[in-house]
């Protein structure tokens, strides 16, 4: 038997199909309670999309540490054998909620574990570092890459305009250009949590680590004709595969590693460890595997489970904390306060992100659609004679590190090998084949030619000189041709 429709709040109503009114062709009856609901509610039932990051999908899973970390981390979910609850959500960065899977763009890692500590959340790329190294650039950085602000078009003058004049970009846009811009699937790329973050281990010791996600599916991409014409036929090309790969049991999987440094080498390692715009060099630190993460449910509601889902680089657990990396701590506010605004106050609520195996007990209280509440005999204010949640001290300084000097606005120290366009030539020389080379190449010149400002054209051909003079030179010769 089918249930009979209801308003919200359980009333049986009379008709889906005709609202009141004064007779068959009458004005209409503004007390038809059900038919003013129906519209009231559809026109709400959007919420701000996210401010970057917009498009994406995701699905649930568990992740499983194989290996004993433990000399590194007390965290509960590293510790061998134990199997976490996660959530994961793929995206893009720069286009919106409706924008092909397809375009060229860095993809969104993002995983939540649900942890016995509290949710622990890595919210990674599908590369190892980012365009900039400090946070207060980052507004900037985005409005570069989405449309302008009279026509509402995208834009290469504008793209490349701050890229070229924030020369820190030069080794993510290596990435971005060359394959890793254009992955087969989200299924088919690895991810990375980039920055660098700081483990502590059971007798209170300090590690400096780097998450890597490989994909057992491969690392995989698009050429650049296939993934435009995929744009056009299928928008939703990677939400599809994944939702479609999980409901016919093919469960996708990546093995997490991390590269462990020693607490002191970070004052004297070739690169700074905390600049977001380089990689550890894995012979200096090599890979230490540590467990899988395998993807088995599809979401039953993509809007409460995916869009609603609120990952952040602020929810570490105990035994894992954060480092000085400038960029990291400027997400650790922008995070929470990007979703009070986009999905509300007591958003944490939400069962997506509400702790699964962790109890909440706090002196936050009320605001707007609050769900859980205190017992009514629970004290409401810190301290307390009334038996109310106590602090644990213990965890005070949990996750410091040392730092002095005045309050300045600098950028960070530099070390031996710290320069903008290094890392980016080791990518491009070393690590690229021919035949990766040869579509980079091919994707560079359409960009130079999709640059309409001589100057910032200019700038275009040195900054690729300053990351490769070879290549520098080819390109110009190409465009000149
Ligand atoms: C200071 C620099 C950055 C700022 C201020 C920033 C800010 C934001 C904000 C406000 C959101 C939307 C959050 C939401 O509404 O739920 C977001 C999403 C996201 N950001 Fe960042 N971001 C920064 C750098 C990065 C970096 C370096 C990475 C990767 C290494 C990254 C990866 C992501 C991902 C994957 C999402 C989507 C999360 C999801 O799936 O819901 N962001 N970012």
């Amino acid at each position: 038997m089918t249930n009979p429709t209801t308003t919200q709040t359980g009333t049986p109503v009379a008709s889906d199909a005709h609202s009141l009114t004064a007779g068959p062709d009458g004005t209409t009856a503004l007390h038809d309670r059900y038919l003013v609901e129906k519209l009231a509610q559809f026109n709400r039932e959007r919420i701000p999309e996210r401010i970057v990051h917009a498009k994406g999908g995701g699905a649930f899973g568990r992740f499983e540490t194989t290996h004993d970390v433990s000399a590194y981390t007390r965290a509960a979910l590293f510790q061998p054998g134990v199997t976490t609850e996660t959530l994961m959500r793929f995206s893009s960065v720069a286009g919106e909620q409706g924008s092909p899977d397809t375009w060229r763009d860095v993809r969104g890692f993002s995983v939540k574990f649900y942890t016995t500590e509290g949710n622990y959340d890595i919210v990674g790329n599908n590369t190892p570092v980012f365009f900039i190294r400090d946070g207060i650039k980052f507004p900037d950085f985005i409005h570069s890459q989405k449309r302008l602000p009279g026509s509402g078009l995208r834009d290469a003058d504008m793209q490349w305009d701050f890229w070229t004049l924030s020369p820190e970009s030069a080794h993510q846009v290596t990435y971005l250009m060359g394959d890793r811009g254009l992955p087969k699937s989200w299924r088919e790329m690895p991810g990375f949590g980039s920055h660098t973050y700081q483990w502590i281990n059971a007798a209170g010791e300090r590690f400096w680590v780097k998450y890597h996600f490989a994909s057992r599916q491969g690392d995989l991409h698009l050429d650049a004709a296939e993934a435009e014409a995929i744009a056009g036929a299928d928008a939703d090309f990677y939400r599809r595969d994944l939702h479609d790969a999980i409901a016919r049991g093919e469960f996708p999987q990546w093995d997490l590693s991390v590269q462990v440094m020693p607490y002191e080498d970070a004052k004297t390692y070739r690169f700074n460890p905390f600049d977001l715009t380089k990689v550890w060099p894995h012979a200096d630190y090599p890979l230490i595997p540590v467990g899988t993460l395998t993807l088995d449910r599809n979401p039953q509601n993509f809007f409460a489970e995916i869009e609603q889902a609120a990952f952040s680089p602020a929810n570490t657990v105990p035994g894992i904390a954060i480092s000085p990396d400038k960029m990291l701590m400027a997400r650790v506010f922008s995070y929470p306060d990007a979703q009070r605004y986009r999905v509300g106050t007591n958003y944490a609520q939400l069962p997506v992100n509400a702790p699964h195996a962790a109890p909440v007990h706090n002196y936050s209280q009320d605001g707007a659609q609050r769900h859980h509440f205190n017992a009514p005999t629970t004290p409401v204010y810190a301290p307390n004679s009334f038996g109310g949640p106590v602090a644990d001290a213990q965890l005070a300084g949990e996750g410091s590190w040392e730092s002095d000097g005045e309050l300045v606005r600098a950028a960070a120290t530099l070390h031996a090998e710290d320069d903008d366009f290094g890392q980016a030539g080791t990518l491009y020389r070393e690590v690229y084949s021919a035949d990766a080379k040869a579509r980079f190449q091919a994707t560079l010149l359409g960009q130079a030619r999709a640059i309409t400002i001589d100057e910032i054209r200019e700038r275009f051909f040195q900054y690729w000189t300053n990351v490769d003079a070879e290549l520098g030179a080819a390109l110009r010769t190409a465009y000149a041709g």
